[in-house]
């Protein structure tokens, strides 16, 4: 029996909920000023919906998808075959279609938070499974859509105090121009072909836009020099990120112009974008990415719906919070503690406890110590700002102690008023 973790995956235990959890707050508040509306996608999905969307020859359907089957089952047939989704915006697309979201307000603002699973060489900042939240907005091709998206993860990566980053942008262009940039890509690459790892080699036949976005070493030497992509757009396309980087410009949003970026799923058209981290964390230093797709709805049959978005990796922004030292508040800390000396007044405590936790008062208690001395240990070290200590002494007399532990003053009261000077010490009366 293996009792480890299977590898590039993690517990997340108590200590980083409290990051998971600032983040899920910083998310849904930004959701909510914005007006985006949650999603929860199935964390399977069928295999087809990212071949088609995600791309054929990209690294995600090349090498990361996990195939879902039960045990025992025989092969299952092509187009039932499921995977564990390896990000969401291609089920966001399907949900999209499958609930005929085009009858509804456009666009349809959509976010999400969850796991997605991606095979890859775990390294640090690369799991295989890890979380990630995100934004999309369905039904709307204007540019201002494009930059709004853009400001929102300016906003988010400022609240989550994200400091260090900068955001890339550019523009990979349409259905109608994509030949030109290929055809520049390729002319580019032809020369250099011998110095292309293996993958590239393919790959500048198929797609020459994913040499752009090898992990090689090499590859992204020579890919920096290659020619930019906005010189080879259309004039609509060149028209969209023009006004795209105006928008940026005029709400004085900072952004760099990085002219041979482009993004390692096959859905995107003309304005793409990363969120960086300026300081090294290794290579794995893209903390988002998004961009507009589309012609995503309309691959799967759906109706015309030009929409944007973007995605971020949650355990790498964790990872950064840590090393920036950034202080998160812990959960919550009980407002009183409970101790209890002996089997009578631990019986007391137990209804004491329930009683004030059914007021919404968050109480606890250390019921399996019985020395008074390591309980009251335990109430300063969870910082209660209340003590209650029922003794035997307490017991026979109907009384407890409350110990106001910031104070350090203490008085007697009755049992059956504790609630009440509890509530008036709170500031709930
Ligand atoms: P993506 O760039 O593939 O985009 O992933 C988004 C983010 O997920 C990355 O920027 C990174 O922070 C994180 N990430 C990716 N792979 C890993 C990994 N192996 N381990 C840890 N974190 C990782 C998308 O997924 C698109 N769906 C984004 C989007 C939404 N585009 C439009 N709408």
């Amino acid at each position: 029996m293996n009792l480890q973790t299977p590898r590039g995956t993690k517990d997340i235990l108590p200590e980083d909920q409290k990051y998971f959890k600032f983040i899920q707050e910083v998310i849904e508040k930004q959701a909510g000023i914005n007006g985006y509306e949650k999603i929860e996608t199935p964390i399977f999905e069928y295999q087809s919906l990212f071949v088609k969307g995600v791309g054929e020859d990209s690294d995600i359907v090349e090498k990361e998808m996990y195939e879902v089957k039960r045990l025992g089952e025989e092969k299952p047939k092509e187009k039932e075959k499921l995977i564990l989704r390896p990000e969401y915006t291609a089920g966001v697309a399907r949900a999209y279609i499958e609930h005929g979201m085009k009858s509804w307000p456009q666009p349809v603002q959509l976010y999400y938070f969850g796991p997605v699973f991606r095979y890859s060489r775990p390294q640090r900042g690369r799991l295989r499974e890890f979380w990630q939240f995100g934004f999309e907005l369905l039904g709307a091709d204007d540019p201002a859509t494009d930059a709004w998206m853009i400001s929102l993860a300016y906003t988010i990566c400022k609240s989550l105090h994200l400091t260090d980053c900068v955001i890339l942008v550019n523009s990979i262009g349409c259905r109608s121009c994509r030949p030109t940039l290929k055809a520049a890509l390729k002319d580019f690459f032809d020369k250099k072909k011998a110095i292309l790892c293996e993958d590239c080699k393919r790959r500048l036949e198929s797609n020459p836009f994913r040499v752009l976005d090898c992990k090689n070493k090499a590859c992204q030497k020579i890919a920096s020099q290659a020619p930019p992509l906005i010189d080879q757009l259309c004039i609509k396309c060149k028209n969209h990120f023009k006004q795209v980087l105006e928008f940026l410009d005029e709400a004085e949003i900072p952004y760099d112009l990085e002219p041979t970026l482009v993004r390692g799923l096959d859905y995107y058209t003309k304005t793409c974008f990363e969120v960086v981290l300026k300081s090294d964390l290794g290579r794995q230093n893209t903390l988002g990415g998004g961009g507009r797709y589309d012609e995503l709805i309309r691959l799967y049959e759906g109706p015309n719906t030009p929409a944007v978005g973007m995605a971020f990796g949650i355990e790498r922004i964790i990872d950064i919070l840590k090393k920036q030292k950034v202080q998160i508040k812990k959960s919550e800390k009980p407002q009183i503690f409970i101790a209890q000396l002996g089997e009578e007044a631990k019986k007391k405590a137990v209804s004491l406890l329930d009683l004030l936790q059914s007021e919404g008062i968050s109480a606890r208690a250390a019921l399996a110590k019985s020395a008074l001395k390591s309980q009251l240990k335990m109430a300063n070290k969870l910082d209660a700002a209340i003590c209650i200590i029922i003794g035997q002494r307490e017991v026979v007399d109907g009384t407890a102690i409350i110990r106001d532990m910031r104070e350090g003053v203490q008085e007697v009261v009755e049992q059956e008023e504790v609630l009440d000077r509890i509530k008036r010490k709170l500031g709930m009366k």
